[in-house]
């Protein structure tokens, strides 16, 4: 198995332009399932978790491949069958294939969806809003089958109980082509949704309140054909943005938006850090970086995202104190602390807390990966230390980002696969 090898101790200094964005592109993809026609994804990133949903729309009869730099998806000759378990549990987002398949098919049988390291994963919240559709659940020993009686999903008024993502998208995705009007309510913010509610739009939908709380979506009968370039990875670009930082470097990330990393950039900027948004670009210049300690907190966007928890545990390692991360959002999001610790970290949990105390005289050694965000964590551990670092478990971190190696050797990193 291939392992990530890295020398650190050296600021990072390049420019990069960061890929399209994993958790845009999932739900895009299963949107695709919507409509009996074409889609075209540009700036669709080339990862693992794309190529897994590509191989599940493929297995319900979908034609899709890559075009230069496009994602292709002709779903003319989609199938009303079940999400094959063999993709489906690897990742999360598949799940996304509920709503859209009960909205063309109104009926979907899906796995259930894989636990993962990060928390259990339950969907209560997305059946919820779909039995307010009109779904009958029948829960079986392979997974769940969703029938909608009428075959066609009806309009509703929901109130989600927590702003998840996932029941956001896959509520909506069930909408669009519902019998009357859905109003959402305590919807997830996300930007990755209100992409999803732009493009689905540009297909023929009719949904209105992206980027709030409360999405009103009037059913449609059919959507068209379609291309859409996707949102730059907000993630890949906050953990470069961190990595940089950790490094008191200076790096500019070409595709980087300020407006979707606020908490991030003001936090950095509070370190004494320049970051500048220069037209969709953001500049970062933390060589005069002095950060102390602080309290980070992990909230529903507009809040600081858990997906850069991992990576804001590193960087607080180079900050002088005693800082406090709060995980509010998964239940075991902090197993990197464990590794991080063979490189000399002292961090300490308390139930959903971190205690970091730096900044820590990191070294170089053998860490392993074992799970997407973590795993680039320790990527940027690695350019923090002194001497030299061997990543194994690498396959986590390509489910995410592009060529992790690529980028950071570009922004002038002593790294490579092995
Ligand atoms: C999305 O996951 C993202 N994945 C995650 O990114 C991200 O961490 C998460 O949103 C939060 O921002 C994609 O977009 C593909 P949630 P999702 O539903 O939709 C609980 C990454 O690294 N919950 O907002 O699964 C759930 O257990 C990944 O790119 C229920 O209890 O997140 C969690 O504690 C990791 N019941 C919380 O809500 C439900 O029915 C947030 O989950 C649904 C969720």
């Amino acid at each position: 198995m291939s392992r990530i090898w890295i020398r650190g101790n050296v600021p990072l200094c390049g420019e990069l332009t960061i890929q399209g964005s994993k958790n845009a592109a999932l739900p895009l993809m299963a949107a695709a399932v919507l409509h009996p026609g074409k889609t075209v994804l540009w700036n669709c990133p080339r990862i693992l978790d794309v190529e897994c949903m590509s191989s599940i729309l493929r297995e319900l009869g979908c034609t899709v491949f890559r075009e230069g730099g496009a994602l292709v998806i002709d779903a003319s000759r989609a199938e009303d069958l079940p999400v094959p378990a063999r993709y489906a549990t690897r990742f999360r987002a598949s799940v996304l294939l509920t709503g859209s398949l009960l909205g063309r098919f109104g009926r979907a049988c899906l796995p259930y969806p894989g636990g993962c390291t990060i928390g259990t994963r339950p969907i209560d919240l997305h059946l919820q809003i779909f039995r307010k559709m009109g779904a009958l659940p029948q829960t079986g020993r392979e997974g769940i089958c969703l029938q909608i009686p009428q075959g066609r999903p009806a309009g509703c008024t929901a109130a989600l109980e927590f702003p998840s993502v996932g029941a956001t998208e896959n509520a909506v995705l069930g909408a669009v082509l519902a019998q009357g009007v859905t109003v959402l309510k305590n919807c997830a913010r996300e930007p990755e949704i209100t992409e999803l509610c732009r493009f689905l739009n540009e297909k023929g939908a009719r949904i209105e309140g992206a980027g709030g709380s409360v999405l009103t979506i009037t059913g449609v009968d059919s959507l068209r054909d379609s291309e859409y370039e996707l949102m730059s990875d907000r993630i890949v670009a906050g953990t470069y943005l961190l990595a940089a930082a950790g490094t008191r470097g200076q790096v500019t990330l070409h595709g980087a938006q300020e407006e979707t990393l606020r908490p991030l950039a003001d936090i950095l900027r509070g370190d004494g850090a320049s970051v500048r948004a220069v037209g969709k670009r953001i500049i970062l210049d933390a060589s005069g970086a002095h950060p102390g300690e602080r309290f980070v907190r992990t909230e529903p966007y507009p809040g600081f995202p858990t997906d850069l928890q991992s990576q804001i545990l590193v960087y607080l390692l180079t900050a002088s104190g005693a800082s406090r991360v709060e995980e509010t959002m998964f239940e075991s999001r902090f197993q990197i602390a464990a590794e991080l610790a063979k490189m000399g970290a002292d961090i300490e949990i308390e139930n959903n807390c971190a205690v970091v105390r730096g900044p820590a005289a990191l070294k170089g050694t053998a860490v392993a990966a074992r799970e997407l965000r973590g795993g680039a964590a320790l990527a940027a551990a690695g350019l923090i230390a002194g001497g030299e670092t061997a990543i194994s478990g690498s396959r986590f971190i390509k489910r995410g980002y592009e060529d992790i190696c690529r980028d950071l050797a570009a922004l002038g990193a002593d790294i490579r696969e092995i």
